[in-house]
């Protein structure tokens, strides 16, 4: 495997040659955790980004390399007014490219309810889900393109749990492919984990690939934390991981 690795501003960085590589690193990152530890709490994001580890990581369990019977998930972030069922879910995203496919019992994977009548209370049980299935032991994450994390966008403040949250048109217009590319059918709400929800995570593995994120990954890594760019308070953490294909790393 072709990969580098170093160190910026105390964030720990990996560089791959091509998206395959970046997914079978992260894969296996997964599997050692959950071999160290088989009832983990993960936290998982949907996304471009992360089908192929889900991909590899299926594909591990199939071979009886990665055991997720004792594990727990939790999604990271989900649309407002769509249940778990709507094909543009990121509940029924994650279920259907990892879940199904790795023996982690369905009772066990936890998503917001972005149809709930009363989203503050939504979002409040699912924080208290959270605490009380212990801390999250791996958090991964994927970055917008304007360094948001989740649905955590850019902003003067940033709420640090679970909350309900507008959508930038930059964000809307990303996500269209999910509502047959029609961006006025993309909600204007999303519901997310908070930045510090985030943050209490014992490790974090951040993805990112293609040049459409070298900007704000550079960002993150170099720039000030701000809440302009969500991502930049991972250089807080003492435990984060940065897994690059090589054009996202493309202005380290
Ligand atoms: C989306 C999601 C994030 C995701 C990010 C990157 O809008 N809210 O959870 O990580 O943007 O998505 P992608 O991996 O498709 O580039």
């Amino acid at each position: 495997m072709s990969s580098s690795r170093f160190t910026s501003e105390d964030v720990e960085i990996r560089v791959f040659t091509t998206s395959e590589e970046l997914a079978r690193a992260a894969a296996q990152r997964v599997v050692d955790a959950l071999r160290e530890r088989p009832d983990i709490v993960l936290g998982l994001p949907a996304g471009r980004t992360p089908v192929g580890v889900y991909a590899d990581l299926a594909r591990l369990s199939a071979a009886g390399q990665a055991d997720f019977s004792r594990a727990t998930a939790f999604a990271l972030d989900e649309f407002v007014g769509i249940d778990h069922a709507h094909p543009a879910s990121f509940h029924r995203f994650i279920r259907e490219h990892l879940i199904d496919h790795v023996g982690l019992p369905i009772e066990r994977f936890h998503g917001l309810d972005g149809s709930a009548d009363d989203l503050q209370v939504e979002c409040d049980r699912y924080e208290a889900a959270i605490q009380q299935a212990g801390r999250i032991g791996l958090q991964l994450l994927g970055i917008g393109g304007n360094g948001h994390i989740g649905f955590n966008e850019p902003a003067n403040e940033l709420p640090p749990r679970t909350h309900r949250v507008t959508l930038l048109d930059e964000t809307r217009k990303a996500s269209a492919a999910l509502f047959n590319g029609d961006v006025d059918r993309v909600p204007r709400e999303a519901l997310t984990m908070g930045v510090g929800t985030i943050l209490t995570a014992e490790a974090v593995i951040l993805l990112a690939a293609g040049e459409s994120k070298a900007a704000s990954v550079e960002r993150m890594v170099r720039g000030p934390m701000t809440p302009q760019l969500p991502a930049s308070f991972l250089q807080s953490h003492r435990a984060v991981e940065v897994y690059l294909e090589r054009g996202a790393a493309s202005r380290l």
